[in-house]
């Protein structure tokens, strides 16, 4: 089953994780300035929340449209940005020159009709770009809390994605290190509320801060 999606809910869960990582980030670069740096022409951002793709500064002339499931995200999301599912894209066959998933895949029950769309979107060449995180990523809080297995975990997303555009056409950037560091136990408690741990002030507790935590995960790119 699909990781359930609170967005419209309880926007501020998501805020707070947002705020968490910019906040705490040691690593030399973000998720969304590793994926912008791929990016060019016009793209879809499938899943795109509050926009955090969108505000990364391009190194190319980009075209962001901005696609999610939930009102309330897309409101933050800077125009243009449309309500519809990632399973069913309101777009024409090969109108995109790069199509992203940055964290959405996981709330799906199969990511694969979701990445046949954004297949299906792109233009002959064009890129795909999902990043997936790991199974076994902060190893250093595990003793508190371990990330369940989702449906689009670093370790199977490249299959996954190889199964929609042919092995042959998949490549697979992954990264495990040390990337944020949490100073204290409120910075804990914040991280692991933003990820829908029940009883989070307890568990923080529990950890001895500062912490260093090793992000572990892959960004899985496919050629149309
Ligand atoms: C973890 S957030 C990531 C948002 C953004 N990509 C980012 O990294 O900041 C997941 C997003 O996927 C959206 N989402 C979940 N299921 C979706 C679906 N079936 N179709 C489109 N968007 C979906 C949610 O509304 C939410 O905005």
């Amino acid at each position: 089953m699909g990781v359930p999606a609170d967005y419209d809910e309880d926007p501020e869960r998501f805020r707070l994780g947002t705020r968490v990582t910019e906040r705490y980030l040691t690593g030399t670069s973000s998720l969304y300035e590793r994926v912008a740096a791929r990016l060019g022409g016009d793209v879809l951002d499938i899943g795109c929340g509050e926009g955090a793709l969108s505000a990364v500064p391009a190194e190319a002339p980009v075209r962001i449209v901005g696609l999610d499931a939930s009102a309330t995200m897309l409101r933050a999301h800077p125009r243009p940005a449309v309500r519809a599912t990632a399973v069913r894209l309101p777009f024409k066959d090969g109108t995109f020159d790069a199509a992203v998933a940055v964290n959405m895949l996981y709330h799906l029950d199969d990511p694969v009709p979701a990445i046949r769309e954004a297949r299906r979107v792109l233009a002959p060449g064009g890129l795909f770009i999902a990043p997936a995180i790991s199974r076994y990523d902060s190893p250093e809080l595990a003793h508190v809390w371990r990330r369940e297995p989702t449906c689009f975990d670093a370790e199977e997303a490249p299959d996954i994605v190889a199964r929609v555009f042919g092995r042959g056409r998949v490549e697979v950037e992954r990264w495990d290190a040390p990337l944020i560091t949490l100073p204290d136990q409120e910075a804990v408690r914040d991280f692991l509320t933003a990820r829908q741990v029940a009883e989070a002030s307890v568990l923080a507790g529990r950890v001895h801060a500062p912490v260093a935590v090793t992000k572990r995960g892959a960004l899985v790119l496919a050629r149309r």
